[in-house]
């Protein structure tokens, strides 16, 4: 099993790297998260945006599997799906996906509740994508929720009511102005039985068949390294493990069988919600690359905050992913710009420190930036890593020797073809 995750705060075009090698897999299997991400991918010219579906959706033959660790949201996962039919009426969807039955329900609640916890200053606002993920693994954790599993059992409805009048009548006891129960149970019913064209499936015993016949497979993160909920930036992180060492967890399968783990980093850094940032640009340049690389939320539509590249911050994702190839993203972006810069180490408190660790506030951090030679060059069409720009490969070359791993593709633009594999 090789892996592709995030190794900054989302974002980074894991979407569109998935998509391009799927093509040497028989299945994508994603482990975490729900419709929080937001994977875009470019086909026909057109641009679609996956949520809770796998990035391997677009390659015929491969099988999709929403793993365990996911949490599926039926009302948006239906939206999802006919969104995707509209796109390509060819894919057939319920066919090519099937769904963990263990794989966590997100319930209207979730989503209101998320709402109310954001709006509500006194809890702390994450800036959440407001797609009710934290309450959903929080009624996990706690024991509380059902499963996709559960759908097939004969009292799910009561059992579903029981938990919706509950949760609803506890917003309300907040003072919450919502919609009516019975639209919400509705719609909610309805993307059930939608939901119920789809195979559910055992994942852990299929997929671990699936390897033992020898099959190949690629297990999909989303969000980041930087939001997982142990060694992201707590408490402005997801509520999954997005780590490599997630995958296994999500999917049930053993770390022995871990091959490559591909790390996907844009060439500067991009955040949505809160929290700390430690190389974030407050000036006109900011704002330049934010419209330059289209840094808007494939999902919120909020303006992302955008930074230089964080190599302290990198280094820890690295090392507690044990990443083993870099595919750097968005490079084409920093064409243009005299010189760029690379945040090499953090100064607190008069220590400098190469390697981000966990606790630490915003305030405390002062990045210490080498400023490095830009390039000129539109680099979107090249497709040959020897015809780089000099100041391009010597900017690679440079993280190469910092980050101890190989940068193995360099993603040139948002279209498909625009990848070059580095060798
Ligand atoms: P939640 O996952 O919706 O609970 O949001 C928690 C934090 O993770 C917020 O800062 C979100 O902006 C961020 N987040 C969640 N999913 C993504 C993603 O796919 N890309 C970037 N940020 C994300």
């Amino acid at each position: 099993m090789d892996i592709v995750l995030g190794l900054q705060w989302g974002d980074e075009g894991k979407g569109k790297f998935i998509d391009l090698i799927s093509q040497n897999y028989d299945i994508v299997a994603r482990f975490n998260g729900g419709a929080n991400a937001g994977h875009s991918i470019e086909r026909y010219g057109k641009r679609i945006t996956l949520k809770s579906l796998p990035s391997g959706i677009f390659m015929k033959g491969v099988q999709n599997v929403i793993g365990t660790g996911m949490v599926l949201d039926p009302v948006n996962f239906k939206k999802e799906v006919l969104n995707l039919r509209s796109f390509d009426e060819t894919i057939q969807v319920e066919k090519h996906v099937s769904i963990s039955k263990k794989a966590h329900l997100v319930l209207p609640t979730h989503q209101l509740m998320d709402v109310f916890m954001e709006e509500n200053s006194s809890y702390t606002a994450i800036g959440t994508t407001r797609n009710g993920i934290g309450q959903a693994y929080a009624n996990k954790i706690l024991r509380q929720n059902l499963r996709v599993g559960d759908i097939l059992s004969p009292d799910f409805t009561d059992r579903i009511i029981h938990i919706l009048e509950r949760d609803y009548n506890q917003l309300l006891s907040y003072g919450q102005i919502l919609p009516s129960l019975e639209k919400l149970c509705e719609d909610f019913f309805d993307a059930v039985e939608f939901l119920k064209r789809f195979e559910f499936i055992e994942a852990e015993i299929f997929l671990n068949n699936s390897l033992s016949e020898g099959k190949t497979m690629l297990a999909e993160g989303a969000q980041a390294t930087l939001l997982d909920i142990d060694h992201g930036t707590y408490p402005y992180v997801t509520s999954s493990t997005t780590l490599a060492a997630g995958a296994c967890s999500g999917l049930g399968i053993s770390p022995k069988k871990v091959g490559e783990i591909y790390g996907v980093a844009k060439a500067y850094c991009t955040r949505v919600g809160n929290g700390i940032f430690p190389t974030e640009i407050f000036n006109d340049l900011g704002e330049e690359i934010r419209q330059k690389g289209n840094e808007f939320g494939s999902n919120t539509g909020r303006p992302r905050r955008i930074g230089w590249l964080d190599l302290p911050a990198l280094k820890y994702a690295v090392m507690i992913n044990g990443v083993t190839q870099l595919v750097l993203t968005k490079a084409d972006v920093l064409s243009g710009f005299e010189s760029v810069a690379v945040c090499t180490h953090y100064e607190i408190q008069n220590q400098q420190i190469s390697v981000m660790h966990g606790l630490f506030i915003d305030d405390e951090v002062q990045p210490v930036l080498q400023w490095m030679k830009g390039w000129d060059e539109d680099i979107s069409n090249y497709d040959d890593a020897s015809s780089l720009p000099e100041q391009l490969k010597n900017y690679l070359s440079f993280l190469e020797k910092e980050l101890k791993i190989p940068v193995s593709y360099l993603s040139t633009g948002p279209g498909r073809e625009q990848i070059i594999k580095m060798d």
